[in-house]
């Protein structure tokens, strides 16, 4: 009972071994808990984090701004507000969608065969490590043009900024370690950003050097800001929606039938997916004025940190909530990946995810490709299933076994 036990903390290691056990006593019973340890609010509750992503008036994103803006070099979508955030967004967002959507389809099948080619003949792969993790930043790279020869340097780069976002706390020397990543990154983006400022291509980089906002085109500051901002946020919760995709497809072999009987039925698993385990767990905001919320009062000035797989299993928002059932019908598959999603694992709001529609579109094409691939798949016998992450979380490792495919892929 976490909350009648007062010396329960979101900070502590049963929570983080687990979090789903402690999410109902939390809604019940402490749907606003304070954290003395970084005098924090959590909410849980569906409709509360609803209203804390959607009042834009009583919640800032200042937060972020603390988090993002030593390794982010510059300022990023989510702390930016106003006409400067509609614009910038946009720009984004072009590179996401039409036929550079499609390019990008075409890039994500040709890097997942390439990946997956090996494992085939074997009969085995680790979707999260094998798979799904390189799969991520390669996608991320093509996506912004980046040379695939140094995805290793990027990669470990990457790691080290996402790590300064998504701890709660850090030792100094892992500090200092996703700051001298945030340098290196940034060292290694500002020539290829005055390049593309030179011969522009198809890529994000070639479109942000050509933007402009208020008549003026951004600064190599803003560009790089920019970039790490879609690489991080790209790459972290992609291949952890994959993996969790087949771990939950794998547990409910009825489901997984379906989904191989009728493919049309993966956007549903995958919204079904992000609202079961959303990959982002917290979304931090700061409270602009006192507001109260089921008799407690955040005072101004305070950080709130939303529950949002707590709020996603909110028994007021979703029938059986703790049940993975990709034939709900309070789901909504369609509007699951779009600003009337009633899941919140894309956030809400102005801020909500703007590659909503290219995750869809990048784990679609993945899964379509794998499913016939992995006849009679499982998980690998004798391997012990485990979630790490409290501010993004995903399973470490998900090792699958398969009937081998001798030839590997057939030709596409
Ligand atoms: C399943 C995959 C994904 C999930 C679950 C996810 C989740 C989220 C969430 C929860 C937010 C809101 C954060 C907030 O309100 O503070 C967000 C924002 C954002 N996401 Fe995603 N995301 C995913 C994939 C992507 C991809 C592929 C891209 C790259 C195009 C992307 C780019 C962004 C950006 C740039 C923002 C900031 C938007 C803003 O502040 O206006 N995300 N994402």
């Amino acid at each position: 009972m976490p909350t009648a036990d007062t010396r329960f903390s979101v900070l502590s290691e049963d929570f983080a071994a687990d979090p789903y056990r402690y999410f109902a006593g939390l809604r019940e019973r402490a749907p606003v808990l304070h954290e003395p340890a970084i005098d924090s609010y959590f909410l849980s509750r569906h409709r509360d984090v609803r209203r804390v992503l959607t009042d834009h008036a009583a919640f800032s994103t200042a937060p972020l701004q603390v988090r993002a803006e030593p390794v982010m070099r510059g300022p990023v979508l989510a702390q930016m507000t106003g006409a400067e955030h509609t614009a910038k967004r946009k720009i984004v967002v072009r590179s996401f969608s039409g036929r550079a959507l499609q390019d990008q389809v075409r890039a994500v099948r040709a890097n997942a065969a390439e990946l997956l080619a090996p494992f085939l003949p074997l009969g085995r792969v680790d979707l999260v490590n094998d798979l799904g993790r390189p799969l991520a930043v390669r996608v991320t790279l093509d996506v912004l043009g980046l040379d695939r020869r140094d995805r290793e340097l990027v990669a470990g780069w990457h790691a080290g900024v996402a790590e300064f976002i998504t701890s709660i706390t850090l030792t100094p020397e892992r500090r200092r370690h996703c700051l001298d990543s945030a340098e290196q990154l940034e060292a290694y983006l500002r020539p290829v950003i005055q390049e593309r400022r030179r011969r522009p291509g198809d890529d994000l980089i070639s479109q942000l050097c050509g933007a402009e906002y208020d008549g003026v085109a951004l600064t190599d500051r803003e560009v790089t800001a920019l970039v790490l901002n879609v690489l991080v946020a790209a790459t972290e919760p992609a291949d952890k929606t994959l993996a969790l995709l087949f771990k939950h497809l794998i547990d409910h072999p009825e489901q997984l039938a379906a989904v191989r009987r009728e493919p049309a039925l993966l956007a549903a698993a995958i919204a079904e997916t992000l609202r079961y385990t959303p990959p982002v767990q917290l979304i931090p905001r700061r409270a602009e004025q006192d507001v109260a919320f089921a008799g407690t009062t955040v005072p101004a000035g305070a950080t709130v940190f939303c529950l949002i797989g707590a709020a996603n299993r909110d028994p007021e928002a979703f029938a059986a909530p703790d049940t993975f059932d990709l034939h709900r019908p309070d789901l909504g598959a369609a509007r699951s990946f779009t600003a009337a999603a009633q899941h919140l694992a894309f956030g809400a709001g102005l801020h909500q995810c703007v590659g909503a529609a290219f995750a869809k579109a990048e784990i679609e094409t993945v899964a379509a490709m794998l499913l016939p691939l992995l006849d009679q798949v499982r998980h690998s016998p004798g391997t012990r299933y485990r979630e790490s992450g409290l501010y993004t979380r995903g399973p470490v490792a998900l090792p699958l076994e398969f009937t081998p495919v001798p030839g590997g892929l057939p030709p596409s």
